[in-house]
């Protein structure tokens, strides 16, 4: 495995090696989570590369930055581990220079769920995931349902900027009560992790609500948010239906759909959510 800081050393690196390539992005504090991305990285291609960076452009002024969990030298065993070919972990002056003068912006898919909640966030991503098509200029990329705006927002970035790669979702990994892994669930204490649970139980029974006929939204959202509340210390920050794939708003629910939850902890936000098949 080779691991490089620099740009210019990790296109030296890949003009060397031969076959197709799939990148897996990250923000590194790799879980079990990531490495499912690296193990379909590694059956769809013959190179697998891992990018290691903590993206400072799509973090609020006011979110965990700085408390964002980092392990290069763990996240580097993990991937040698699991074969991967290439880690590219750029600082931030590797990867920003200078502020960037151009920016990329988005419309109606950053105006719902974490684009409210969160503003900027989704530009910051796309951003930097530009940024990475372009350094690397991979065959695929491939990115977990565990973050589905995410996932479905890099799609129409392919799209919309003709990227010669082809997007792979991956369905989330989760610990055996179901939590989904994720690197933040470290910042939750004790008995906030005993409670986490209770966030995919609420998506499930929200999914058991609508295949047993119930098709109001609102219906659905309160006995979501009243199964979550009851269950946790910690706060429902939101909970929404949208219609996937194009997170349109849904009053009766007669399409496909995903309901999207987001529980404020003392420490962490979890976010979750559940693809409803209704066709
Ligand atoms: P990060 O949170 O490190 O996640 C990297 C990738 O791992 C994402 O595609 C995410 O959806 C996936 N992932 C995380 N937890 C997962 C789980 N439990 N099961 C399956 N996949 C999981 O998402 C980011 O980083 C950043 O926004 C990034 C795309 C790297 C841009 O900075």
């Amino acid at each position: 495995m080779k691991t490089t800081a620099s740009i210019e050393e990790l296109r030296g690196f890949l003009k060397a090696s031969q076959g197709e390539s799939a990148l897996v992005p990250t923000m590194g504090y790799l879980h079990s989570g990531h490495m499912k991305l690296v193990e379909q990285a590694k059956r769809q291609a013959d190179v697998c590369i891992v990018s290691i960076f903590v993206n400072p452009l799509q973090f609020g002024p006011d979110e965990d930055f700085d408390e964002y969990p980092r392990d290069l030298k763990r996240d580097l065993a993990l991937c040698e581990a699991h074969g991967v070919d290439f880690v590219f972990h750029p600082d931030v002056d590797e990867m920003y220079p200078e502020a960037p003068e151009v920016n990329l912006g988005l419309k109606h898919m950053s105006s719902v769920l974490d684009g409210i909640s969160r503003p900027g966030h989704f530009e910051g991503v796309i951003t930097v995931v530009n940024k990475l098509f372009n350094i690397i200029r991979p065959d695929y990329a491939v990115f977990g349902e565990k973050d589905r705006q995410q996932l479905m927002i890099v799609k129409r970035l392919v799209q919309d900027f003709n990227h010669d790669l082809e997007i792979i979702g991956v369905e989330t990994e989760r610990e055996r009560d179901g939590l989904a892994k994720s690197s933040r669930n470290v910042n939750l204490t004790m008995s906030e992790r005993e409670e986490a649970p209770s966030i995919h139980a609420a998506l499930t029974h929200g999914r058991q609500l609508i295949e047993a006929g119930h098709v109001s939204t609102e219906d659905v959202i309160r006995e979501v948010t009243d199964f979550i509340e009851t269950r946790i210390s910690g706060k429902v920050d939101s909970i929404d239906i949208y219609s996937y794939p194009d997170l349109k708003e849904v009053v009766k629910i007669k399409e496909d759909i995903v309901i999207f939850a987001a529980v404020k902890f003392s420490k962490a936000r979890l976010i979750d959510n559940m693809l409803v098949k209704n066709n």
